[in-house]
């Protein structure tokens, strides 16, 4: 079978080894992946939102079945564009996608359906956003309604940060259209905890649980990122907390989607927020989160094709979905100066023998060999019995990959023992 993944990040390259696993893919192409997706698969440059282009590479080479795994293209409804050709998608159409495309809709389904998620107002008018704020409590958080490569939330701490960041937003157009209209939500506090599932709108699979480490700097400060690192299990999502979010987070999840005649079927990403009330929504994704993936994937033991393809057959009650006791340790390796200014172009060394443990978000391949070409360039992802042996590996093949300029945080994992320890 012929098989096609949309998408070039870290989480792709992750996907692209676990789905090698099965026998019966004799080709899978990566749209556009990336240099050290070429390893694994075939290349081809196309980019993620080119839908039309994507869809003409189906046809032409006769593609079998479509991964598409990033926010842009899902929302812009390149699985709605693919099964129109009759190719078989994981991942959601574009009606189900707005989940993650409209941080309004997600906040309203919420709201309408009673899923446990901090309170909230959302606004389209700059002058009513204003007004509101003059009494919001404090510290208050600001959300662009659409996809805002991860950047469209503020934590302001003071009436002047909220007044600024809804100006930025609605008048000055920081965020393009995403930023028209805009949530502000009551802030809320707890460990955080991210669940992928897979959903075929019918029945819903949580995958083991995970951390990400979402800001740049050591001890959770500096500016927020796509994900500096993550590990898996996540230990404040307890039974009793997994309980929980199953009976008043997942399941009421799926039944909405479903009422509103948007059937979610693909990876449903969870960001939860576990507060003394409960666990509560910080936000829904409509795919695979990253480097969430670089943990989760590694533990599953089942075959990620089979599950796959349940999941579009509206069968995936009827396979089994195993996951391993064991503990997973990504550790990301960026361009100093990420997320901001950084260079990129420079030589890459993924030593061969532990290159199958190494997912490369941002490289690019010339004359055969890797340059960086990435804000994130690796992920080195170690599985172990324990945790903290798990954080030892990861950090030991960081350690063994080289290139200039190379930044990487040194307390991945460190959060997780410590609630371990208080346990
Ligand atoms: P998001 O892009 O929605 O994942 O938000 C980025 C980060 O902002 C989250 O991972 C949280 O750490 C934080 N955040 C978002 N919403 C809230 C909230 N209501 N209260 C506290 N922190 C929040
Ligand atoms: N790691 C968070 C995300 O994928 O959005």
């Amino acid at each position: 079978m012929k098989v096609l993944v949309v998408g070039g990040g870290g989480r792709e390259h992750a996907v692209i080894k676990k789905l090698k696993e099965n026998p019966e893919i004799t080709e899978i192409f990566a749209l556009p992946g990336n240099g050290g997706i070429a390893r694994d698969a075939t290349c081809v440059p196309i980019g993620a939102k080119d839908i039309a282009s994507i869809v003409s590479f189906a046809e032409d080479n006769a593609i079998d079945y479509a991964v598409v795994t990033p926010d842009d293209p899902l929302v812009l409804g390149c699985v709605d564009a693919l099964e129109k050709i009759g190719v078989p998608c994981f991942g959601p159409r574009a009606n189900a996608a707005i989940i993650e495309g409209s941080k309004v809709f997600a906040k309203e389904l919420m709201k309408k359906y009673g899923i446990p998620t901090a309170s909230y107002e959302s606004f389209d008018r700059l002058d009513a956003a204003l007004t509101y704020l003059e009494s919001a409590p404090l510290p208050t958080v600001i959300k662009a309604d659409g996809l805002a490569l991860g950047k469209g939330v503020i934590i302001a701490r003071t009436r002047e940060e909220a007044r600024d960041a809804v100006v930025e937003m609605m008048q000055n157009h920081k965020f393009g259209k995403s930023g028209e209209q805009v949530v502000i939500e009551e802030f809320l506090e707890g460990p955080e905890v991210s669940v992928l599932a897979f959903t075929d709108g019918k029945s819903i699979v949580p995958m083991v649980s995970s951390m990400d480490h979402k800001r740049a700097g050591d001890g959770d400060t500096g500016l927020n990122t796509g994900g500096m690192g993550t590990v898996a299990p996540n230990p404040y999502y307890t039974e009793a907390v997994a309980q929980r979010c199953m009976e008043e987070i997942f399941l009421p999840t799926i039944h909405a989607m479903n009422a509103e005649g948007r059937p979610f079927k693909g990876c449903l990403y969870f960001g939860l927020m576990v507060t003394k009330d409960g666990p509560k929504v910080i936000e829904y994704n409509c795919r695979f989160g990253d480097p969430e993936t670089q943990v989760v994937l590694p533990l599953l033991e089942s075959d990620l094709f089979t599950v796959m393809r349940a999941v579009t057959e509206e069968r995936l009650s009827e396979v089994e979905v195993r996951f391993s006791g064991s503990s997973a340790c990504c550790v990301i390796l960026a361009s100093k100066g990420y997320p901001e200014h950084y260079e990129k172009g420079y030589p890459l060394s993924v030593p061969e023998a532990i290159a199958d443990r190494v997912y490369v978000a941002g490289a690019a391949l010339k004359n055969g060999e890797l340059f960086t070409n990435g804000g994130r360039v690796v992920g080195c992802t170690a599985v172990a019995d324990t945790l903290p042996e798990a954080i030892d590996a990861a950090y030991d093949l960081a350690s063994q990959v080289h290139f200039e300029n190379s930044y990487c945080r040194r307390d991945i994992g460190q959060r997780a023992l410590r609630a371990v320890s208080e346990d």
